[in-house]
């Protein structure tokens, strides 16, 4: 018998990633410092049931978020909301480990890729993810053993589909690509990077060849700069936020607000405030809304302690269309922050 299906996209947008035929919504959810962070249980369902119900189809996580606890829990959510696995996507990344301090428990080494991953897989009780990333570069493993290593654990042992990088240099990327070319291994097919109004040159200049040359996509992090584009700082730090909760982790952040820079960002938040409400949203609905426009961007992924964050993030939908090459402009009065494109010395094409 057929399985009915329970997901409805709504007025969900839907991307291919990077080269491949897979689709992801354009939001997405990640756990990040949240589930199995300061968020366990019940919430962690909840979330992801707001999520789904407002079309999202893609969710990521990492084997050091929370030191593993973050795959469990979403992990549990996910086999408690019994959703068909072919409606969604998952992701997860290897290399930083979850705090074990062993010299092969972390890093990507064929063993850890392969190791890690399938630790990974157990605390999700999952047989497999769509998507693995290389959390970071290893500048200690040769690229060909890397290469092979998420080869192995896709064509041999079926636990991905497909496998990303995340803040990985456009260099590395090719390095890896041309690897897999030359080799006959699988090549990476998309990148994690940190994206938003506050950080653009890596994205918006170092990646271009990479998006030219192998349509690479990308599954953007910190779209509102951990919270700083919701406006929620503007007046300080208010109880119960990240930065109040993860006061250490955001040390020097938290003293930059202080400072010419910080302050300076706070009165750009002010501004495009004004522009979200005229356009009948929030600045968070703007920032969000601004990612998406950029077609790089294969897919936005949010982070939320509360429901009510995700279904908030998701009215971004309904801006998008608002954003006019007009607004876009005005956005980039406030902004000042335009990355200058590399030189082409008069050879564009
Ligand atoms: N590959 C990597 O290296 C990497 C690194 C970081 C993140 N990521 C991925 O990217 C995901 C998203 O990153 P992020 O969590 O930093 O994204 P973000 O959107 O920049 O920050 C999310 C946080 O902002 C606050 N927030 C969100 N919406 C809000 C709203 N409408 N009103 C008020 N506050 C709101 C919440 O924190 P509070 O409620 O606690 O204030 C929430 O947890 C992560 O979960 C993870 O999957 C990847």
């Amino acid at each position: 018998m057929a399985v009915r299906s329970m997901y409805d996209p709504k007025n969900m947008v839907f991307r291919h990633l990077g080269p491949t035929g897979l689709k992801v919504s354009v939001l997405s959810l990640g756990g990040w410092l949240t589930y199995g962070g300061t968020q366990k249980g019940n919430i962690v369902k909840e979330c992801l049931q707001a999520a789904w119900d407002n079309g999202i189809n893609f969710f990521d996580t990492a084997e050091t978020y929370a030191a593993g606890q973050s795959e469990i829990e979403m992990g549990n959510a996910l086999k408690e909301l019994n959703w068909p696995r072919d409606e969604y996507v998952l992701t997860t990344k290897v290399f930083f480990g979850t705090g074990r301090k062993e010299p092969n428990t972390r890093g990507l080494s064929r063993k850890h890729v392969v190791e890690g991953l399938k630790s990974s897989l157990e605390r999700l009780q999952q047989p497999y993810v769509d998507v693995v990333f290389a959390h970071r570069p290893d500048v200690a493993t040769p690229m060909r053993e890397i290469v092979e290593g998420f080869t192995q654990v896709i064509r041999n042992l079926n636990l991905a589909y497909y496998w990303g990088t995340s803040e990985w240099s456009a260099l590395q990327i090719t390095e890896a690509t041309l690897i897999a070319e030359k080799y006959n291994l699988i090549a990476p097919i998309a990148e994690q990077p940190q994206y938003n109004a506050f950080h653009r040159d890596r994205f918006e200049v170092e990646y271009d060849p990479v998006f030219k040359k192998y349509e690479y996509g990308t599954t953007i992090w910190s779209p509102l700069a951990s919270g700083l584009l919701t406006g929620k700082y503007n007046q300080g730090i208010p109880e119960g936020s990240r930065f109040a909760n993860h006061g250490s982790m955001f040390n020097d952040t938290i003293a930059s607000l202080q400072s010419e820079v910080g302050q300076s960002k706070i009165e750009k938040v002010r501004k495009l405030t004004t522009i979200a409400e005229r356009l009948g949203g929030s600045v968070s609905q703007l920032s969000l809304a601004w990612c998406v426009a950029n077609p790089n961007v294969s897919t936005v992924i949010l982070g939320a302690t509360k429901v009510e964050q995700i279904h908030d993030n998701c009215k971004a939908l309904e801006l998008i269309p608002k954003l006019t090459p007009e607004v876009m402009e005005e956005i980039e009065g406030v902004l000042q922050n335009k990355p200058k494109p590399a030189p082409t010395y008069g050879r564009s094409r």
